[in-house]
């Protein structure tokens, strides 16, 4: 034999067992449903895929398969696999696949929720915690909150005064931006029904949702430059407008000298000291971030426990009754944020409408790193992976009747269970190194609004029962109410 004819063999063995490898690996994937030439399963998805995954994974089992356009999709639908996931295999599953959109004024290389799980993501998120969400820096920062949680009081009141419907997602929207901000920067960015409020909000509500609508682009990749819905084009006109606004912000803090101790001075002095480690464009994107992140996942979450609560009024009484009674109890005219470990009600309800409407249905989703042999399966390396945890919230497998709105049964102290990562069929912030980092801040602020709209109101519908309620949703990176909330507030 030749030298040729030998190396042809050689390599045509090689190949051989690179396909028959591939072949195992591929019959190794979870199971999944049939999928179409080219698109794949991208019509499983429908317009709540939430749902349909739900349903999907009735028939495949909790760890199921899908091809997305040209993404191979791992799909974990219950809280064991979830643990699989996010605590066994942390590790390999920590960093994010990036839509198109993240990429608009290159924000996927400096945001500490895209950058793949490395040393700048540990890096942004150590910031964060030690200058932002730690326990004194968030007691340091709740004077400021308090006084925009006030500006909601007094909104409120004259709502009520001039007997005219709050848009109770509007109203928490702005409060949210509101707590944040001055969180962040000791800074109020807006009025309620002002101007510039609605143009943040829209800019913000804009840069959620074209980061989350389905973009072919995403399932083929060969598009990217292509953009064929517009949708890179209209973030960056988006994220663009939004860094100019927190350019205006971080020159007029570097003008006042910064004499607050807030994050954006924390941040401003590190950049100081050390431009290397913590530079200009990371401050302004990692701002971004909180905004973007932190307002309408707050809001949503709002609208929905005050929708729940208008639906079932002697729940709404049930916590009203506890928070008042805390307060003449402990001769208190105002709940503070030390006070939310008292009132077992609030947190219950806060719970339940997590469980019922996680604000991102199947977490903000990841990638895996390396291949990962998860229940016998292969999940392939670079697999788009999500966490289905509307799923596991609705699962009549754990839950008794798991449609129903009923706080009460987080009230079982024996059980214990929160949402901070530990128990996974509740895990409406993720678990693991990736989990939300905002989330002891969330929690002060779900709490304390839902006190301020609930503690002195009834809540009536406009021309409309309860029950007449249309409570559809709207899937995006944020489950919304498809309908506004509108409702009167009461005195009571
Ligand atoms: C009710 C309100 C909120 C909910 C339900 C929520 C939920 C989530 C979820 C599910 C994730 C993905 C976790 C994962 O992949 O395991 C996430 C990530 C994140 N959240 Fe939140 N969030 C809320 C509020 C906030 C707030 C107030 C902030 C900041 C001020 C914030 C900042 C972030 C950031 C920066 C990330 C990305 C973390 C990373 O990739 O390392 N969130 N959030």
């Amino acid at each position: 034999m030749d030298l040729l004819t030998s190396s042809i063999i050689l390599a045509s063995i090689a190949w051989i067992c690179i396909l028959i490898s591939r072949a195992r690996k591929s019959s190794k994937l979870p199971p999944g449903p049939y999928r179409l030439p080219i698109i794949g399963n991208i019509l499983h998805l429908g317009p709540k895929p939430h749902r349909s995954l739900a349903k999907l994974s009735q028939k495949y089992g909790p760890v199921m398969s899908l091809k997305l356009g040209s993404i191979t999709t791992v799909v974990f639908s219950s809280p064991e696999t979830a643990k699989l996931v996010l605590q066994t295999h942390d590790s390999s599953f920590s960093s994010r696949i990036t839509p198109v959109a993240s990429k608009a004024h290159r924000h996927d290389e400096f945001s500490v929720g895209w950058l793949p799980a490395g040393s700048q993501w540990r890096k942004l998120r150590k910031i964060c915690k030690e200058q932002m969400f730690s326990a004194p820096r968030l007691d340091g920062s709740e004077d400021l909150r308090r006084e925009q949680l006030q500006k909601l009081r007094d909104f409120v009141a004259e709502r009520c005064d001039r007997g005219t419907a709050v848009d109770v997602g509007k109203a928490a929207f702005t409060t949210s931006l509101n707590l944040l901000s001055a969180s962040l920067f000791s800074l109020e960015f807006a009025r309620f029904d002002s101007e510039l409020s609605q143009e943040m909000k829209e800019l913000i509500s804009s840069t959620v949702k074209s980061v989350s609508r389905p973009n072919l682009a995403d399932y083929f990749p060969v598009l990217k430059p292509v953009d064929p819905q517009g949708i890179f084009k209209e973030t960056e006109l988006n994220v663009g407008k939004l860094l100019l606004k927190l350019d205006e912000i971080i020159d007029e803090k570097l003008k006042s000298g910064g004499e607050k101790r807030d994050l954006m001075e924390a941040l401003l002095e590190i950049n100081r000291r050390d431009e290397a480690q913590l530079s200009r464009d990371d401050i302004r994107h990692l701002l971004l971030d909180l905004l973007v992140a932190g307002t309408d996942s707050t809001s949503g979450t709002m609208e929905w426990a005050m929708t729940e609560l208008i639906r079932n009024p002697q729940k709404m009484a049930k916590l009203r009754n506890e928070i008042r009674s805390f307060m003449s109890e402990n001769g208190k005219q105002q709940v503070q944020e030390s006070d939310i470990s008292s009132l077992p009600y609030l947190q219950a309800v806060v719970k339940e409408t997590l469980r019922l409407y996680p604000t991102t249905p199947f977490l903000l989703p990841r990638k895996a790193s390396s291949d990962v042999e998860i229940n016998g399966y292969i999940v392939p390396k670079n697999a788009q992976i999500f966490v289905n945890v509307w799923a596991s919230g609705r699962d009549s497998k754990i839950w008794k009747n798991p449609d129903e709105f009923l706080p009460e049964r987080f009230l079982n102290e024996s059980d214990n269970v929160d949402f901070k990562g530990r128990y996974f069929e509740l895990i409406p912030f993720g678990s693991g190194r990736r989990m939300c980092l905002g989330l002891p801040l969330a929690d002060r602020m779900v709490h304390q609004m839902l006190v301020t709209f609930v503690g002195n109101y009834e809540w009536k519908l406009e021309n409309m029962k309860p029950e007449e309620m249309d409570m559809n949703e709207i899937f995006g990176v944020i489950l919304e109410k498809a309908i506004p909330l509108k409702a009167i507030p009461i005195k009571v």
